[in-house]
C-alpha cells in the first residue's frame, strides 16, 4: 500500500497551489490574461498571450497566419522588443525553403560534400554551434568563424548504396564503413565574402569526427565493469542536439545509440537484465545493422553520452564525461550557477523518460581555459522529480535507493542511468525521476536564468502537439535542489505549431522554436494546418517582465525535412540552420520524394540565413 502521497493528493496540491504571476508580471495584468477565453489555454501558467493585446480576445486561430508582411515585426504588440522584424510566412508544403521577403539563404555544405584531405562532410546534419574565429581572445567576429555540426545518423538508401528497407540483407563491410564515415561531427571555417557565407576550403581547422575517431573517457565509469574497463573508446554517434561552453568547446550528444550496436535489454527495461554480452535481438533487427560487421562492433555502453570536443583544436582528443549520465541525450544546455559551478542540463528524448542536470564540483575560472575543460569530469548528476520540485542527486555514496536496487558503484549507476532514474521512491511509491512528453531542446534563458525544455509530444498519453516547459530553479539558482515550473507555451491549431523541438534564444531575447513533425504525419490529419515542419518567434517581451504576443512563422522547410541547429552569429545578423533529411519517406532512391536542394537527390544541407536588420 501506498505510504507516500497518492498522485490524487499530489493533483490536489497542485490544484491548490496558488499559481504566482511570473518574475516581473504585475499580478493585474496576469489575472487579464488567465480570463482571455480562448487565448487562456496557451497563457496557462505562464503569461504568454496569444495573438492580443493585453485584455484583448483574439489570435491566430485553425492555424491560420497572419497576411505575408502585414504586421511589419514579429514581437510588435505590447510593447516587446522587434529586433526580429519580418513578415511571417504561412505555412508551406513547398519543396523549397522558405523565408520572409528579404531574407537569403546560402548553403554552406551537403551531405557527401568535400571538407578536403579526403575528408566528406556527413548525412544528417543536426546541431550547429557559430564559433567566431577569434572567440578565444575574446572576439565576436560575426562573419568569420567555425561551425560544429552534428551528423546524427545515415540514409543507407543514399549514403551507403544500401537500398534493402526491410533490412533483410546483411550490409557488406564497405557499406559499413562508409555509413561509420557519414556520423559524428564536422568543423567548419565559414566566411562570409560580400553578401554570402562560404565554406573555406582547405583550412587547417576543417575536421572531421566520426564513428572511428578515438576518444577519451573521464568521470566514474571511465575504466569500469559497466563499459568493459575502457578509458578510450572508438567514435561517436548519432549526434542529437549539443550545447558551446562558456570556454568555447561544444558538447555533442549521442541520442538514439541504440540503433548502431544494439543495446544491452530492450530500452534497459529492467535492472540486472541482459547482463551477458549479447546485445538485445530485437534491438538489433531494428538498427543500422552495424553489427553485421562483427569485428567492428564496440559494446552498446560506449555510446549514450555527452561528448566534449574543442574545435579550435584539430588534433584535440574527444572526451565523453560519463558524469553526464548515459541516456539518450537529446541536448546540453549549459550555465553557470551562482557559485561559479557549471551546471548542464539535458533531456532523454524518448516516451516518458527523464531530464537531468549536471552540477559540476570545480568552479569556471574565466581566465584559464585549461583548467574549465575538466569541470565536466567532477560532480553529481540529479534527475528532475516534477511530483515534487526537486532535483534528486544519482549519488550512488549517499542514497542508498542505489545500493539498495543492487547497482555496484557510482559508474554503474551512470551506465544504467535510464534503469536508476526509474527506481521507485519508497516514500512516494512514484520514479524518482518523472516521467516526461520526450524532452528534445533545451535553453536557458539568457538573463533570467530559467529553463525553456520543448516536450514535443507524447503519442502513448494523447499529447499529440507538444509544449514548452519553463522551469524556475529556487533562488534562482541554477545548482538548487528545488524548482517550480509552468507550461508555457503549448502546441497546437491555436498556436500554430506542433511538436516543438529545437530552441535558440536570440540576442534580443526573442525565442525561436523549431517544430519536428514526423516525415510521416506532416500535412495529414491532426497535422494538416501545420503543412511542413518550420522555424517559429515567440517573441519577447522582457521589458513588460514576460513573454508575449503571437507566435509566429520564420521559415518552412522542405518536404519531410526538418530544421535543426539554430545559431545565430554574435551580431544577430545571419542564421545558421541544419535542414535534415528531405525526402525522408523516400521509398526508392531513382523516385525521391524531395528533390531539395539541387533538383535530383535529397541533401541534408546546412545553410546560413540572411536579411536581419
Ligand atoms: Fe535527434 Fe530527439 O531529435
Ligand atoms: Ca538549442
Amino acid at each position: 500500500m501506498a505510504t507516500g502521497p497518492s498522485i490524487q493528493r499530489i493533483k490536489k496540491e497542485k490544484r491548490d497551489r496558488e499559481v504566482e504571476p511570473p518574475e516581473g508580471m504585475s499580478r493585474r495584468r496576469f489575472l487579464t490574461f488567465l480570463g482571455t477565453g480562448s487565448a487562456a489555454l496557451a497563457a496557462g501558467s505562464s503569461g504568454v498571450l496569444v495573438g492580443c493585446a493585453e485584455g484583448e480576445e483574439g489570435g491566430r486561430q485553425d492555424g491560420q497566419q497572419q497576411e505575408n508582411g502585414s504586421s511589419g515585426s514579429a514581437g510588435s504588440s505590447g510593447g516587446q522588443k522587434a529586433a526580429a522584424s519580418f513578415g511571417p510566412i504561412q505555412p508551406s508544403d513547398e519543396d523549397d525553403i522558405k523565408l520572409p521577403d528579404g531574407f537569403r539563404y546560402d548553403i554552406v555544405r551537403s551531405s557527401g560534400d568535400p571538407l578536403g584531405g579526403g575528408m566528406v562532410y556527413g548525412d544528417h546534419n543536426d546541431y550547429v554551434a557559430y564559433f567566431p574565429v577569434d572567440a578565444l581572445d575574446g572576439g565576436e567576429d560575426s562573419e568569420d568563424g567555425l561551425l560544429w555540426i552534428n551528423h546524427e545518423y545515415i540514409n543507407p538508401m543514399f549514403w551507403s548504396d544500401y537500398t534493402d528497407t526491410d533490412g533483410e540483407t546483411k550490409k557488406t563491410k564497405g557499406q559499413i564503413d562508409r555509413e561509420k564515415a557519414g556520423v559524428g561531427g564536422s568543423v567548419v571555417r565559414v566566411k562570409k565574402e560580400g553578401d554570402a557565407w562560404k565554406f573555406v576550403e582547405g583550412d587547417a581547422m576543417n575536421r572531421r569526427i566520426d564513428a572511428t575517431t578515438p576518444m577519451g573517457v573521464t568521470g566514474p565509469a571511465a575504466g569500469s565493469d559497466g563499459i568493459k574497463g575502457a578509458t578510450e573508446v572508438t567514435g561517436t554517434l548519432a549526434n542529437c542536439g549539443g550545447g558551446v561552453t562558456p570556454w568555447n568547446t561544444v558538447l555533442t550528444c549521442e541520442e538514439n545509440f541504440q540503433d548502431y550496436y544494439g543495446q544491452r535489454t530492450d530500452d534497459q527495461g529492467e535492472p540486472g537484465q541482459g547482463t551477458d554480452d549479447a546485445p538485445e535481438a530485437l534491438e538489433i533487427a531494428e538498427t543500422y545493422r552495424w553489427l553485421d560487421d562483427p569485428e567492428g562492433a564496440q559494446p552498446p555502453e560506449h555510446y549514450g553520452w555527452i561528448v566534449e570536443v574543442d574545435p579550435f583544436d584539430p588534433e584535440s582528443k574527444p572526451r565523453k564525461h560519463t558524469w553526464l549520465g548515459r541516456v539518450r541525450h537529446e541536448n546540453a544546455a549549459i550555465t553557470v550557477s551562482e557559485s561559479g559551478r557549471v551546471v548542464v542540463y539535458t533531456g532523454h528524448d524518448q516516451e516518458d523518460q527523464c531530464i537531468y542536470k549536471f552540477v559540476s564540483s570545480g568552479t569556471y575560472n574565466e581566465g584559464d581555459r585549461g583548467a574549465n575543460m575538466d569541470l565536466l569530469t567532477g560532480g553529481m548528476l540529479y534527475v528532475a522529480d516534477f511530483a515534487q520540485g526537486k532535483w534528486v542527486a544519482m549519488d550512488y555514496e549517499n542514497n542508498p535507493i542505489f545500493k539498495d536496487n543492487g547497482y555496484k558503484d557510482q559508474g554503474d549507476v551512470l551506465v544504467r542511468t535510464i534503469d536508476a532514474a526509474k527506481l521507485e521512491d519508497p516514500e512516494t511509491e512514484l520514479p524518482i525521476g518523472t516521467p516526461m512528453d520526450r524532452c528534445e531542446d533545451i535553453e536557458v534563458h539568457p538573463k533570467t536564468g530559467q529553463i525553456y525544455a520543448s516536450l514535443t509530444n507524447n503519442a502513448l498519453h494523447g499529447n499529440f502537439y507538444g509544449q514548452i516547459l519553463r522551469m524556475t530553479e529556487k533562488d534562482d539558482d541554477a545548482e538548487a535542489e528545488e524548482f517550480r515550473y509552468e507550461i508555457f507555451a503549448a502546441g497546437g491549431p491555436q498556436t500554430g505549431f506542433a511538436s516543438p523541438d529545437n530552441l535558440v534564444f536570440d540576442r534580443d531575447d526573442n525565442l525561436w522554436i523549431i517544430t519536428d513533425i514526423s516525415s510521416s504525419s506532416i500535412g495529414s490529419g491532426i497535422y494538416s494546418t501545420f503543412k511542413n515542419n518550420g522555424a517559429f518567434v515567440l517573441p519577447s517581451g522582457l521589458d513588460e517582465g514576460a513573454a508575449g504576443g503571437d507566435v509566429v512563422q520564420f521559415a518552412s522547410a522542405p518536404v519531410q525535412a526538418v530544421l535543426t541547429g539554430p545559431a545565430f552569429t554574435p551580431d544577430g545578423k545571419t542564421l545558421f540552420l541544419s535542414v535534415q533529411h528531405p525526402g525522408e519517406e523516400s521509398e526508392d532512391p531513382k523516385n525521391p520524394t524531395s528533390t531539395w536542394p539541387n533538383g535530383d537527390e535529397p541533401k541534408s544541407s546546412v545553410i546560413a540565413i540572411t536579411g536581419f536588420a
